[in-house]
Formats: structure tokens, C-alpha cells, sequence
């Protein structure tokens, strides 16, 4: 008897050409393919991996297979254990999937957004249901172009200063201030616009969203300078398209 067999699929953070031939080879091998259903305002992302399947997929014998992913609950009390319960409840729901839609020997994929190695709950929820063992299965992960390698190849400016460590961090944990030492920044996940509350005299900021869409917006320059000019771009971009993704990455300035 074969194994089932689950593929977890980086397809690159926003441009169907951002696809490597391992993610595109890794697809025309699934016989089942996954695809999550966010509500409304993520409609732009589900067109676009289903545009990623028809362009790609060469045998048209594969089934698609949508899902509604499990809401995050609002309760701002305790985040950690309100990601475990999410995190619990959409490790069911994929084990439901698997079960379902998989029979023995055949090949299903997951198509995450960007890399899957970077702030995706997918690989450790396929790891959770995997040692389980309840469905049995193996795995495999196929990493992609993350919105960080878009930012910075759509603001042509290298991550890191010679020698220099990046740091990569989110919103959030920005809010607390800007991380000690640290010369290079990318923040993600980023709902608060915690860049408003940090001193930018001295830093640069390389600001994008909906990085390799047609929709893509870049703002750069001297933090104190162009921190308004972000906030206004983000706030009309998102009231007219409903939802925002955005990156950025934060550098201390350079002695002139
Ligand atoms: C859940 S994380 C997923 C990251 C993804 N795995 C990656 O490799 O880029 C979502 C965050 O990624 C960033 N992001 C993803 N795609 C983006 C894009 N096309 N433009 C700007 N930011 C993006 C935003 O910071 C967003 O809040």
C-alpha cells in the first residue's frame, strides 16, 4: 500500500511569476489540490491561486478542493492561546480534509502564499496532524519567494548592510520599539501601522504593498519624512479594495 502523500507549496508572495519550476513541477504531480476560502476580502488571493492552477497545471485531471478556513475569535485577552485554539480547530479541519479527499497513494498540495517557512501556520499544523497518526501520510515542502524578497527587489536595495544581521519581526512586537542593536528591520503582519509609534529621524523606511500585484504601491525615504504619506497611501488602498497586505523594512539611516 502507498502512502498518502501531502505537499505544502510556496507560490510566491503576490506574482504568478514568482512560481520556481519545482513549485510548478510539485503541482502537476498533485491529484488533489487544496484551496482555502477567506471570505470576501481575500477573494483577490483565491482567484489568484486558482489562476496559478490553470496556468500551470498541464494534466487537468487534478480536483479541486475548497475549504473555509476556521475564524481566528476576536477576544484580544490572551493571543497566544486564542492562536492555539485557532491553530487546534484548523488542524481538524485539514485531518477532516486529508481523510476525505485523499485516497491511499494519492497526492494532495496546499498552496501557501509566499514561503511557506515564514509566519504560516500551515507546515505546523501538516506537522501536528502528522505525528497524530491518525491519517497516515508524508510530506513534503516546496519554499517559495516571500513578500521580504519582493519589498526588497521591487525597492532595489539589498536586505542587509555588509556584514549585517536582518531581523524580521511583526506589527506587533514593533510596537514595543525598535529592536536593540538592530540595524535592518522588516516588519510584516502588521495590522496597527506600528511605525507611527517609532522614532523615524533616524531610520529609512522601504514601505509595499500588494508586492507583485497590479496593485502594488511602493513608498520610501527618511521615516519622519514619508511616515504620513504611508499612512494616507495604506488608508486608500484599503478602503478600496476592501483588505491590505504590506511589508516593510526599517534601516538605521547612514551618517551623511
Ligand atoms: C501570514 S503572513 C504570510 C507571509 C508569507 N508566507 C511570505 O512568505 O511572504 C502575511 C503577511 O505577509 C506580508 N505579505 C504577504 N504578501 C504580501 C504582498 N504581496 N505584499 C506585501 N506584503 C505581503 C504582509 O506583511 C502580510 O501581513
Amino acid at each position: 500500500m502507498t502512502m498518502r502523500k501531502v505537499l505544502i507549496i510556496g507560490i510566491g508572495a503576490g506574482n504568478p511569476d514568482y512560481m520556481t519550476v519545482q513549485a510548478i513541477n510539485a503541482l502537476n504531480q498533485a491529484d488533489v489540490i487544496f484551496i482555502p476560502d477567506k471570505g470576501e476580502e481575500k477573494e483577490d488571493l483565491r482567484r489568484l491561486r486558482l489562476e496559478i492552477c490553470e496556468r500551470y497545471i498541464k494534466h487537468k485531471t487534478h480536483r479541486l478542493v475548497g475549504y473555509v478556513t476556521p475564524e481566528r475569535s476576536k477576544d484580544p485577552s490572551d493571543y497566544r492561546a486564542n492562536v492555539r485554539d485557532w491553530h487546534a480547530r484548523i488542524e481538524r479541519q485539514h485531518e477532516t480534509l486529508l481523510t476525505r479527499e485523499l485516497g491511499e497513494g494519492q497526492c494532495g498540495a496546499f498552496l501557501v502564499w509566499g514561503d511557506p517557512t515564514l509566519y504560516d501556520s500551515t507546515l505546523r499544523i501538516i506537522e501536528a496532524i502528522h505525528s497524530g497518526g491518525v491519517c497516515a501520510f508524508d510530506y513534503e515542502i516546496i519554499p517559495g519567494i516571500t513578500s521580504v524578497q519582493a519589498l526588497a527587489a521591487r525597492h532595489r536595495v539589498p536586505l542587509n548592510r555588509i556584514g549585517e544581521p536582518v531581523h524580521i519581526t511583526t506589527g506587533r512586537k514593533l510596537a514595543e520599539g525598535f529592536p536593540e542593536g538592530a540595524d535592518s528591520v522588516v516588519v510584516m503582519l502588521d495590522g496597527e501601522q506600528a511605525f507611527k509609534k517609532i522614532d523615524g529621524a533616524k531610520l529609512d523606511i522601504y514601505w509595499g504593498a500588494y508586492l507583485g500585484t497590479a496593485d502594488e504601491k511602493l513608498v520610501s525615504g527618511r521615516l519622519a519624512d514619508v511616515a504620513a504619506d504611508i499612512e494616507a497611501v495604506r488608508a486608500r488602498a484599503r478602503a478600496d479594495k476592501g483588505w491590505i497586505m504590506d511589508t516593510y523594512l526599517l534601516r538605521r539611516s547612514e551618517a551623511k
